[in-house]
Parts: C-alpha cells; structure tokens; sequence
C-alpha cells in the first residue's frame, strides 16, 4: 500500500491520508502500523481522503487499524436510545440479534437525516442539526471508547463542519497558576445530557453538578508508550471537580475550557463525501457547527473499545 500522508494546512495538528486500501488493511501490518504512529504523531485527528463510498466491512477493517471494535453506543451504554425503537430493556447479546436480523451492523451508528436501509430523508428534531458543543465522547463511563470514526455518505451543501481541538496543545500550554490548581485533581463527567444538549432518555435534571450522576476521571491525562499528555475535561455542562466548593469547581472548569479551546489549538473540518476522519478521544475533543434542516447529512460512525484513563503527574 502506498500511503502518503500530508500535515493539514493551517493547523497545528492533523494530517490528510491518501492512499489507503481498506479492504487491503486486515492483511497489511506495515500499513496498520504506519497508520497508528501517524495517530500519534498528528494528535490523533487523521482525514482519509478515500473520494468513494466505503463498504461496511471497509469501514470495520479501518476501525479494527486503531483497537477493537466497539458496539455502537446506544447499546453499550444503557443511556438513551439504542437503535432498536422501544426494545430499550433488551440485553446487548439481544440488541445484537435483533439488529442483525434487521440487516443493520451492530457496530454502525447512523447520524443524520437519512434512513439507513431505505436511504429516504427522514425528519428529524431541529435540535439534533443544532450546535453540539465541544466534548469527548462517551467521557461519562469509566473507559470512554478511544478513537472514534465517522464516514461521510452524504454532506449539506453549507454547515456541519466538525470542530477538533488538540488537547495536548492545551496541556503543553497550561499557564503555570492553573497546572497548579488542577494538580491530582479529577473532574465529574456528567452522564445528563446527550452532545446535542438533549435529557437523555431515563434521567434527570441534577439540582446542582455536585449532584450529577458521572465518572471521575483525572483531569490530566497521559498516553502510555507515548510522550503524550493531555486535558481531559470532557463536556462544560454539569462537570464538577472532585471535593471543591460547587463556586471554586465552575470557577476552575471556567479557566481551564477557556484555556483548551483556544482557537490556536482547533482545525475546522469542512467536510467533502467519501471522507472518514479518525480522532482519538484521548487526545482532542470535537464538536459539530450546526445544519439546516432542510439540507441532507448524513454519517456513518464506528468507535472502539475503550481503556482505563491514566493520569499524568502535574
Ligand atoms: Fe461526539
């Protein structure tokens, strides 16, 4: 496989990739391993620049490059909706047979205003082509999925973009005064709310975010085998910082997202079809500009499986 990769112009981090056989990868470790350095290397933002509509199985092989893959998230969360309209109480060995009996790949989430099997438009809320602001995904359970892949089937003609922010820019950069302050210290990833601000189906609004139901991860993060170390703050709404006064918690997640989202840090990702972008959860997070609803978009997306975060020493 001859694989080129380019730095993208105008950002920090990221690179395109051309090049790239998919259904070749299964049997290519060079290529596998030239893809995972490149990962590293670009803080985890890869743009695959295939200009084709991939295949199911091509998409899962890109996925298998970056770790196991991983259920879509409905059914390995618990929270919200899954795929299987009002079968919420099945186990996930069930969703599974029930969605491969539907013909629907059990790894594939849908994103966008498409019907997946009969490809017709199909109405959705307002909200869900509304801004989602930044996050990493999933960061609510103890291992969030590592790297997460979508695939462009079909792009409005303006808007959607996909924002990403490195947040070992934002780590490398951290102001002495507030590195300090966040020494040992971990944030309350709050599980409420869904990326585009919706109640997730089943909770509650917390009275306060000391109240939220989420994990706690460390706010400072580092990736093993690499020299890597990164923010890891995960979405505004309901964080908390363990053990301080609600008042010095908003006021420190206030410094710190001011801090990592700086634009210098960002790449705006304008999408073109037959497109897939790789990002490391563990490394950047990400948002989405919004869409009209009256244009078409829509998206296929993979994860995989998650690990244990690991803290770095301040
Ligand atoms: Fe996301």
């Amino acid at each position: 496989m001859d694989i080129e990769i380019q730095r993208i112009d105008g950002a920090l981090f990221g690179a395109r990739i051309f090049g790239v056989e998919p259904s070749a990868l299964p049997d290519d470790a060079t290529a596998a391993d030239v893809l995972r350095r490149a990962a590293i290397e670009h803080h985890g933002t890869l743009v695959f620049e295939f200009g084709r509509m991939l295949e199911v199985g091509e998409l899962n092989a890109l996925t298998r490059v970056f770790g196991e893959n991983e259920f879509a998230p409905g059914l390995i969360t618990g929270y919200g909706k899954g795929k299987v309209d009002g079968e919420e109480d099945l186990t996930i060995e069930e969703q599974v047979v029930r969605l491969e009996q539907q013909g629907i790949d059990p790894y594939l989430l849908f994103l966008g205003n498409v019907h997946p099997r009969t490809g017709e438009r199909i109405e959705i809320t307002e909200k869900f082509f509304g801004d989602w602001e930044w996050h990493t995904d999933m960061s609510y359970i103890p291992n969030p999925p590592t790297f997460t892949l979508l695939h462009s089937r079909q792009i409005p003609t303006e808007g959607g973009d996909t924002g990403f922010c490195s947040q070992v820019l934002a780590a490398r950069t951290l102001p002495t005064e507030l590195r300090r302050q966040l020494e040992g210290r971990r944030i309350k990833h709050d599980s409420t709310y869904s990326s585009n601000g919706s109640l997730r189906v089943g909770m509650t609004e917390p009275a306060t975010p000391i109240d939220a139901i989420g994990t706690y991860h460390p706010i400072l993060r580092r990736l093993p085998g690499t020299e890597h170390e990164a923010l890891f703050l995960g979405r505004r709404t309901n964080g908390y910082v363990e053990d301080l006064p609600l008042e010095e918690s908003e006021a420190l997640l206030d410094a710190l997202w001011a801090h990592a989202t700086k634009d210098e840090f960002t790449y705006r990702h304008e999408w073109r079809c037959g497109q897939v972008v790789v990002w490391d959860n563990r490394l950047v997070m990400h948002c989405r500009y919004p869409v009209d609803p009256s244009e078409t978009r829509f998206m296929w997306r993979t994860q995989t499986v998650g690990e244990e975060v690991v803290a770095s020493s301040a």
